[in-house]
């Protein structure tokens, strides 16, 4: 069976992380977020993971090459952005069509067993299942209404405040009959979400499948920081082996430590925290529930606490950057400054002052 992982989209509220580099080579408890789909993807029938990609395109393929996990991978690769819907048709010509086929959401964290969606969609006979799970704000998803025999009724893309049928939404992960194809315009830039589902849904052909796992849609800094503590929840504790990490640090598990990593003299580190290779932590550090990425720089007596650091950041020293703050690649931020409540700091920017508007970009 073939599946279809949608790669290629741009991250509009992690920019300036996902304008440097693919939104899939994301670290996620130091592995990339590609990684974590294409795991899960191998434990089911799936043999071959097609990825519909566009901007940095090359940056995946040099990563990933031909073969992951037991995948064979293949590229279909857009010149522009064709939407969720646009990639389906294009890659159309290296799908089996005479069996269903896989789509994900590439940007997805979960353990769902994809094995029971298929099962579910082959007893259903719908030309579409669709993985649905509950949230307590549908609001930044698809939500769905589904009638007592499961079929989707009525599907609201991004429904306005109040106005979502349920509290279930689409989960980015689909089974689909390959006639599906014959409902997307082709060459041109399609929304599956908007301009197909709502059509099937109405011609009752349908179908939703709750899920119960864990799930997080990697799209904002707090889901992102949640996902990475998910995952290094469950691997092994502490991970430090290639760091050098000062005797009188400490180590607070979970948390994985890149090679290269180097940790000061009473330095705090951990729970939840991944630092990627050859980040350079001063003394009197205290690190928590953060994502460090490659080649930063955090000064003596600097504190970060749910916060993401963009690679080869410079943080001097005193500083405090806390709240779903975000800060950019090649940024720099001078000492004594604090950065909280979700402040994101563009690529290459210095901050000399402290801020603590909400959400404000810099
Ligand atoms: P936001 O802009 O933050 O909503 O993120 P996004 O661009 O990733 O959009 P969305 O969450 O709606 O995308 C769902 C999935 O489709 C993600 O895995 C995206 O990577 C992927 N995707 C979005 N747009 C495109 C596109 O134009 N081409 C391809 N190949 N994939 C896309």
């Amino acid at each position: 069976m073939k599946a279809i992982i949608l790669a290629g989209g741009f991250g509009t509220r992690l920019r300036p992380l996902s304008c440097t580099r693919p939104k899939m080579l994301l670290p996620v408890a130091n592995q990339p977020l590609i990684d974590w789909c294409l795991m899960n993807l191998s434990k089911s029938d799936v043999d071959t993971a097609i990825l519909a990609v566009n901007y940095f395109a090359e940056a995946l393929v040099r990563y990933l090459g031909t073969t992951k996990y037991d995948l064979g991978i293949l590229y279909s690769r857009e010149q522009r952005p064709m939407g969720t819907g646009g990639p389906l048709k294009k890659a159309k010509e290296m799908l089996n069509l005479n069996e269903p086929f896989i789509v994900m959401n590439g940007d997805i964290i979960t353990d769902f067993d994809i094995k029971r969606l298929v099962d579910y969609h082959k007893e259903k006979k719908g030309l579409a299942t669709l993985a649905i799970i509950e949230v307590p704000d549908p609001g930044r998803f698809g939500s769905v209404e589904r009638d007592s025999e499961s079929h989707i009724t009525r599907f609201v893309e991004k429904p306005e405040p109040g106005k979502a049928p349920s509290n279930l939404i689409n989960a980015g992960i689909y089974v689909l009959e390959p006639e599906v194809l014959n409902y997307i315009p082709n060459g041109g830039k399609v929304s599956i979400e908007r301009q197909v589902f709502p059509i099937l849904a109405k011609e009752g052909k349908l179908y939703g499948y709750e899920i119960h796992a864990q799930w997080i849609d990697v799209g904002v800094s707090e889901d992102y920081l949640r996902a990475n503590a998910l995952l290094l929840n469950r691997s092994d504790g502490v991970k430090a082996e290639k760091a050098k990490v000062n005797q009188t640090a400490t180590l607070i598990s979970p948390c994985n430590l890149a090679e290269g990593v180097e940790i000061g003299e009473d330095s705090i580190i951990g729970p939840n925290v991944a630092i990627a290779e050859n980040v350079l932590v001063g003394k009197g550090c205290r690190i928590e529930n953060s994502i460090i990425f490659p080649g930063a720089t955090i000064g003596d007596y600097t504190n970060i606490k749910n916060a993401i650091i963009g690679e080869n950041a410079i943080l001097h020293r005193w500083v405090k950057i806390e709240s779903g703050s975000l800060i950019g690649d090649y940024a720099e931020i001078e000492d004594g400054v604090t950065l909280t409540r979700g402040v994101t700091v563009c690529p290459s920017k210095t901050v000399g002052e402290s801020v603590l508007d909400q959400h404000q970009v810099m």
